[in-house]
């Protein structure tokens, strides 16, 4: 059984008062991912990725379309029954902020889901071990534990979003673009923190970027989508293959590729991004 099944999902918007415009964001995308599996999705700016992403956790609801979680219908869940799911599916967004209460101190936001006993109740003393024990684990240190987001930089409360994700212990995960607000250096950082988090949770993720090198360094397959449909799903080494090749009908990474012998995409692909016990691309 896959974890994650998503079948000819669709979404229309309709915007204007008096002349109704329908846009379609997503125009029938059908997917799995198995567990332990990393879903990379590609694709340009506004070609439906996030509504994606949020469709499968029921953030927004689909126009048409069905999801499976292990097997459940996720359309057919009433409030109460998906409320009971939900922690076993979260977001990573763009803004680490955005996901964190900004008068919660850090310590208290990775406790929360622990003391509403998400995994079972824990007394204050073991909360506050394991909030420490989190903290530690994402590369914070202790004293970010009474500090508000706004004292943090980017990297340090995306850090810290991750540890209250570990502290809810889901099963599956949507990164929609974790990196793209902060600093490269400390991208790098991250994704790798969530490398190594996913291989030691067995977690399993559908990870959204525009980004080529990311996407290749993050994913196991790789789906590549333009204006709201899915047009070609690659394992990452052919993807990656396909990328130098500059075979590939996304524009952008043609783009980078054409742009030179010593163009980034050459070089990264070849080397930094290079995952640890595979050959480079040739
Ligand atoms: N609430 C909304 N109302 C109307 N149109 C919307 C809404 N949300 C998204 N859209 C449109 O749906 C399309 C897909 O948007 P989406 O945010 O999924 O793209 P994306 O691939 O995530 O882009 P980006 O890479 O810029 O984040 C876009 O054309 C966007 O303008
Ligand atoms: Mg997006």
């Amino acid at each position: 059984m896959h974890m994650i099944e998503a079948i000819d999902l669709k979404k229309h918007y309709s915007s204007g008062l008096l002349h109704k415009h329908l846009t379609t964001a997503v125009d029938g995308v059908s997917f799995f991912i198995e567990r332990g599996e990393t879903l990379g999705l590609i694709g340009e700016s506004g070609c439906g990725k996030t509504t994606v992403g949020r469709m499968l956790l029921r953030l927004i609801e689909p126009t048409s379309g069905k999801i499976f979680f292990e097997g459940i219908d996720i359309m057919s869940l009433n409030r109460t029954e998906l409320r009971r799911i939900r922690p076993r599916m979260q977001m990573i967004f763009q803004d680490p902020e955005s996901s964190l209460n900004p008068r919660m101190k850090i310590g208290d936001c990775i406790a929360e889901p622990l003391r509403l006993g998400l995994n079972g109740k824990l007394g204050k003393k073991q909360t506050r071990e394991r909030v420490m024990e989190l903290i530690e684990i994402v590369g914070l240190n202790p004293e970010h534990f009474n500090r508000y987001p706004h004292q943090m930089s980017g990297g340090q409360n995306q850090r810290a979003v991750l540890a209250r994700i570990l502290a809810i212990k889901p099963d599956f995960i949507v990164a929609d673009e974790p990196t793209a607000s902060l600093d490269v250096s400390v991208q790098a950082q991250i994704l790798n923190l969530i490398q190594k988090l996913k291989k030691e949770q067995e977690l399993t993720l559908l990870f959204i970027s525009h980004d080529h090198e990311v996407v290749q360094h993050m994913s196991d397959r790789v789906a590549i989508m333009d204006k709201g449909r899915i047009i070609e799903t690659l394992k990452w080494r052919d993807f990656a293959a396909k990328v130098l090749a500059s075979e590939t009908s996304l524009p952008k990474i043609k783009n980078d590729i054409l742009s030179g012998p010593g163009s980034k995409a050459k070089e990264t692909i070849k080397g930094i991004w290079r995952r640890p016990g595979t050959k480079p691309v040739q």
